[in-house]
């Protein structure tokens, strides 16, 4: 892949899971790399584990639903690297406690809805407007937000989750379009299920062999899945893809 050596990438939300994984990943092909993330310690882990491995990356402490903490992530990553050349979003809310009560309209707690919307949609937005001006300054950049299969999937639960994430969707076209000419690429991939530390703690055998069964790849996904597709958005070989939502699944989506 061309155009990463050198690239300097915004982290939001890389102490775990795909956003950890796709930092290293990144970083190994050649970015310098803010790893902004809720749990600081997370984020140090990661950014050791890179730095350990040859490459560049910063810890940043940031809460998504804090405007002015969202701010001050990119004022670090501008300290720390000279500019922003690329944004990859990737947070959000998985804490059990509120996904559990993520449940059917019927039960739904306004405060749930509130949160995930903040964190998970908001935030976003926060970070992308704190973004696109450092991304004009140098003539364009690069933006992949995270979505998730659960958008299309018509869910009995987790109805503020995949709402959320269908505003990411809507989010990231309006970027694109609004900015594309002037040289900003935003797009989203969706993963399917992907086997992160968080998932394989919950240990929902019942959810892992439902999602193998509706997967056309013979395995569930693997957080580098994401991180090579990830890597390659950002690569200047993805020049020409703008505004687009990648459902990266296995086939999980799919229909018979
Ligand atoms: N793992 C999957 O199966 C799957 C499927 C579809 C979509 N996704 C999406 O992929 C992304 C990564 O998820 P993951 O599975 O790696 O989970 P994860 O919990 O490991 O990663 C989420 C990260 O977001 C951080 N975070 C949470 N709240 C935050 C806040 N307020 N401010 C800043 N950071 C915050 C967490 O600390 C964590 O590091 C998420 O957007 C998730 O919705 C995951």
């Amino acid at each position: 892949m061309t155009g990463l050596d050198g690239k300097r990438i915004v982290i939001a939300g890389g102490a775990t899971g795909i956003g950890a994984a796709t930092a290293e990943r990144l970083a190994a092909d050649g970015a310098a790399v803010v790893v902004g993330d809720i749990n600081l310690e997370g984020a140090q882990q990661t950014a050791e584990r890179i730095v350990k491995a040859g490459g560049t990356a910063s810890a940043v402490a940031f809460d998504l639903s804090d405007e002015a903490s969202v701010q001050g992530l990119f004022d670090q990553a501008v300290t720390a690297l000279g500019g922003v050349d690329g944004l990859y979003n990737v947070g959000a809310d998985l804490s059990p406690s509120l996904v559990s009560n993520d449940v059917d309209l019927l039960g739904m707690d306004p405060a749930v809805w509130r949160r995930t919307f903040e964190v998970n949609l908001l935030g976003y937005a926060l970070t992308c407007r704190s973004v696109i001006p450092l991304l004009l300054e140098r003539g364009g950049g690069v933006i992949v937000n995270t979505s998730s299969g659960a958008v299309g999937a018509g869910e009995p639960t987790r109805p503020a989750y995949a709402a959320s994430k269908a505003g990411v969707n809507a989010l990231t076209r309006h970027i694109a379009s609004r900015w594309g000419k002037e040289g900003i690429r935003c797009n989203a991939v969706a993963p399917g299920l992907v086997m992160t530390e968080g998932v394989r703690a919950a240990n929902d055998e019942r959810l892992e062999k439902y999602a193998l069964s509706i997967a056309r790849s013979p395995r569930l996904g693997l957080p580098g899945d994401l991180g090579n597709v990830v890597a390659f958005l950002f690569s200047d070989d993805a020049e020409w893809i703008n505004g687009q939502v990648w459902a990266i699944d296995g086939g999980m989506s799919l229909h018979d």
